[in-house]
This record gives C-alpha cells, sequence and structure tokens, in this order.
C-alpha cells in the first residue's frame, strides 16, 4: 500500500462536496478522505465479492462513507458527484471505466493507473476527457503518476505529452528525473531488439525525453 500515491490522489480531489472511489479495494482512500476532509461525503464502490466485504469491514461505521456494490460507473448512475476517482488499475481497465464517463460531464475524475499511463493519456481524448492537472508520487524506487480530466476539449497530445504528463512536463515536480529514467530504461530495453525503422524511431525518443531531462533534479 502506497500512501505517497493515495495521498497525491487527495491533493487532487475537491475538499467538500460529493466522491466516488471505484474499485476502492481495502478503503484506503475513501478512509484518508472521510478522516481529513470533514464536508466530503464518499461512495466507495467494489465489483468483486471478496474485496467488497473487506471493504464493508474497513468502513463499518464510518458515517462519511456509503459502500455500494457493481462494476465501474454503474452503480453510480444518477449521482451528481464532484469527483469520481478510479486508482489502482491498469490503463485499459480504466478506460473501459470511463467508457461511461459523460454521463458525468461536471464531474472531476482522478485517474491512478498502476501501468501504461501513455495509454491513459491518449484514451482520455478519445472519451473527452481533458487532462487539468498532474501528480506524481515516489515511493521507493517506483513514481506513481496522478492524471486529473474533465469532460471537455482536448488538444491532441504530443508523444512527448503522452509518455510524461502535459502538466507533468510543465512543473517538473519531484519524481520527474525519477519517471524520465523509468520512461528512458523501458526504451532502451526495446532498442536492443529492434531494427531498420523502428530501430530509429526509438533512437528519436530517447534522445526527445534525453533532452526533456537534462539530469538528476530529484535523485
Ligand atoms: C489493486 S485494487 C486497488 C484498490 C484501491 N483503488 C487502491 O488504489 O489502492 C483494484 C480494485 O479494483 C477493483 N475493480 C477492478 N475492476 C473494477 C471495475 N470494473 N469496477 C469496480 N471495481 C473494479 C478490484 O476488485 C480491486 O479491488
Amino acid at each position: 500500500m502506497s500512501m505517497a500515491r493515495l495521498r497525491a490522489a487527495a491533493s487532487l480531489l475537491p475538499k467538500r462536496g460529493r466522491i466516488a472511489d471505484v474499485g476502492a479495494g481495502d478503503g484506503a482512500l475513501s478512509l484518508l478522505l472521510a478522516a481529513e476532509a470533514e464536508h466530503v461525503q464518499v461512495i466507495a464502490t467494489e465489483a468483486a465479492s471478496g474485496p467488497y466485504a473487506r471493504l464493508a469491514a474497513a468502513c463499518r461505521g464510518e458515517a462519511r462513507i456509503a459502500l455500494r456494490f457493481g462494476s465501474g460507473l454503474s452503480p453510480l448512475r444518477g449521482e451528481r458527484l464532484d469527483a469520481i476517482a478510479v486508482l489502482g488499475m491498469g490503463a485499459s481497465t480504466i478506460l473501459q471505466i470511463l467508457e461511461g464517463a459523460a454521463e458525468h460531464p461536471g464531474t472531476l475524475f482522478v485517474l491512478g493507473p498502476m501501468q501504461h499511463t501513455p495509454v491513459l493519456r491518449r484514451g482520455l481524448r478519445e472519451r473527452s476527457l481533458a487532462i487539468v492537472d498532474e501528480r506524481l508520487a515516489v515511493e521507493g524506487e517506483r513514481v506513481y503518476e496522478l492524471i486529473a480530466a474533465r469532460i471537455a476539449p482536448s488538444p491532441p497530445l504530443s508523444w512527448l505529452d503522452q509518455q510524461l504528463g502535459p502538466v507533468v512536463r510543465r512543473t517538473h515536480p519531484p519524481g520527474f528525473a525519477r519517471l524520465c529514467e523509468q520512461r528512458l530504461r523501458l526504451l532502451r530495453a526495446r532498442l536492443r531488439g529492434a531494427k531498420g525503422s523502428l530501430h530509429l524511431e526509438l533512437e528519436g525518443h530517447i534522445r526527445a525525453i534525453e533532452e526533456e531531462y537534462d539530469g538528476p533534479r530529484d535523485a
């Protein structure tokens, strides 16, 4: 359990209003929000019966947390929500859940993919979601990326924006150097087996990230 990741997500969420925690797992984010923000009501959802039972046990007695069983955004149909958090899943699961995002036009979505964040950033635009804020959370060797998005027109993201995040690129928060190193490691591993035009393309991508990252800032 990474508290840095949950705290970074909480920092993107409103401090009052109605917030849903989709796929709440053991309820750590819901409990954090209920404990820290007096004017917050949380709806914690789970799609699997084992985790739902654990969630119910963890949140028992919490007046500010309501529970719903069901997949994705379906248990939230008809709800007016200030924010919806979807954390701790892969990019493709999050994108599947966001198929229903247009039913929540004024809502802030806070997303915490465990992997393939560039795929998630690309998919957001296809679901009419625009990135409005981002955070990084560092825990040991790992950098977690958190994204806030709303239903709004969004320009296409450049390859570098997809990789590193448009807000992260502008603000260079703590963890930025480590994120660049993480991306470079993956690209260099792919480069070793690549030939021809793919090799050239990967070399270009590596150069682009090296130019963006001009040495350790936060080591
Ligand atoms: C790794 S846990 C993450 C828990 C918590 N959100 C966190 O970030 O610590 C992922 C949880 O998402 C739930 N889940 C996966 N797909 C879901 C979906 N489509 N709708 C609701 N919950 C889902 C799983 O049952 C699991 O409990």
